[in-house]
C-alpha cells in the first residue's frame, strides 16, 4: 500500500491506507476471533455436539500421520464442525449488521428511502426469526443439515451481496484448523456463574453503534490438557477467552 501511494494519481491516501489497514484488524481478526470464542463458550454446555465433533477430528487425524497438516480436503470433510460453527455465527454474528447508502431515491414497502440515506440490515433479525428457524433460540447444529430450506439472505453472518465478505472461505479454515487442534488436545469448562448466551447476546444488541459483538464479561475458561484416549492428564493453564484482548 505504501508503495502504490508513491506512484502518482492513482494511489491511496494516507487515509486509504489507515482504512485497509482497519479493515483488515478489525474484520480479519476480531470476527473469527469472536466466532472462535463463542464456539468454545457453548461447546462447554453442549457435551454431546463436542463429542461428535471429537469424532470427526479424530477421524480425519487418523488418516494422518502425527506431523502432517491439515490439507484443503480434510477441511472440507469437516462438515459436522462447520454446522456448530454456523449454528454459533447465526447465534451470535460476529458483525451485527451492514449498512448500504441508497444510490438514488428508493420506494421500500412503502417506506420512501431518500437518495443518499444508509440502510442498516442486522442479521439478528433474520437469524433469530422464528417463521425462518424453528425454536431460533435453541442452539441446534442439526437445522444446517437441510442447508437449501433457508430463505436465500436470511442466514447472512457474512453478509451478501457484491459486497459479502471476502474472508468467507479463509474464516471457515482458520476456524476449522482450529477446533481441530483443540478438540483433540484440550477439555475446558467455564469458571463464570450462569453466562448464558441469550445474556451475552443481548448485552451485544445494546451496544448500539458498535458493530461487532463481544460477550458481556470476559469469558474464563479452565482449559485441560488432554493426554491420549482423552484422559486429562494435569491442568496446565487458565485460559482469559475475551475478544478485549
Ligand atoms: C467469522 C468470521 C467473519 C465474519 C462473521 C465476517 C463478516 C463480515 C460481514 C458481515 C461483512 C460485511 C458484508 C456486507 O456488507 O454485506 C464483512 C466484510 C468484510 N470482511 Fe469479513 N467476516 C469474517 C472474517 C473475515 C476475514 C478472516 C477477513 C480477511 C482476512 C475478512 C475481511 C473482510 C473485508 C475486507 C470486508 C469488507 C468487504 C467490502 O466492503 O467489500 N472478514 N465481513
Amino acid at each position: 500500500m505504501l508503495s502504490l501511494r508513491s506512484e502518482g494519481v492513482h494511489s491511496l491516501t494516507v487515509e486509504d491506507i489507515v482504512d485497509n489497514a482497519m479493515v483488515l484488524l478489525i474484520a480479519g481478526y476480531e470476527t473469527s476471533c469472536v466466532l472462535i470464542t463463542f464456539l468454545l463458550r457453548y461447546l462447554a454446555d453442549e457435551p454431546d455436539i463436542l463429542g461428535r465433533i471429537t469424532e470427526e477430528q479424530e477421524e480425519i487425524a487418523r488418516n494422518k500421520r502425527p506431523d502432517e497438516p491439515l490439507t484443503w480436503d480434510d477441511v472440507s470433510r469437516m462438515k459436522y464442525t462447520w454446522k456448530v460453527a454456523m449454528e454459533t455465527l447465526r447465534t451470535v454474528p460476529p458483525v451485527l449488521g451492514s449498512f448500504r447508502t441508497a444510490i438514488k431515491d428508493i420506494e421500500y414497502k412503502g417506506y420512501q428511502i431518500p437518495k443518499g440515506w444508509q440502510v442498516f440490515t442486522a442479521q439478528v433479525v433474520t437469524h433469530l426469526d422464528e417463521k425462518i428457524f424453528d425454536d431460533p433460540s435453541k442452539f441446534d447444529p442439526a437445522r444446517f443439515d437441510n442447508q437449501s430450506s433457508i430463505p436465500p439472505y436470511c442466514f447472512v453472518p457474512f453478509g451478501g451481496g457484491p459486497r459479502m465478505c471476502p474472508g468467507n472461505e479463509f474464516a471457515r479454515s482458520e476456524t476449522l484448523v482450529a477446533m481441530h487442534y483443540l478438540v483433540r488436545q484440550f477439555r475446558w469448562k467455564l469458571c463464570c456463574k450462569d453466562e448464558g448466551s441469550g445474556k451475552i447476546l443481548l448485552r451485544c444488541l445494546f451496544l448500539g453503534s458498535q458493530l461487532n459483538l463481544r460477550p458481556e464479561a470476559p469469558l474464563n475458561m479452565l482449559m485441560l490438557k488432554l493426554a491420549h484416549s482423552l484422559l486429562c492428564t494435569a491442568i496446565r493453564f487458565s485460559l482469559l477467552l475475551s475478544t478485549d484482548g
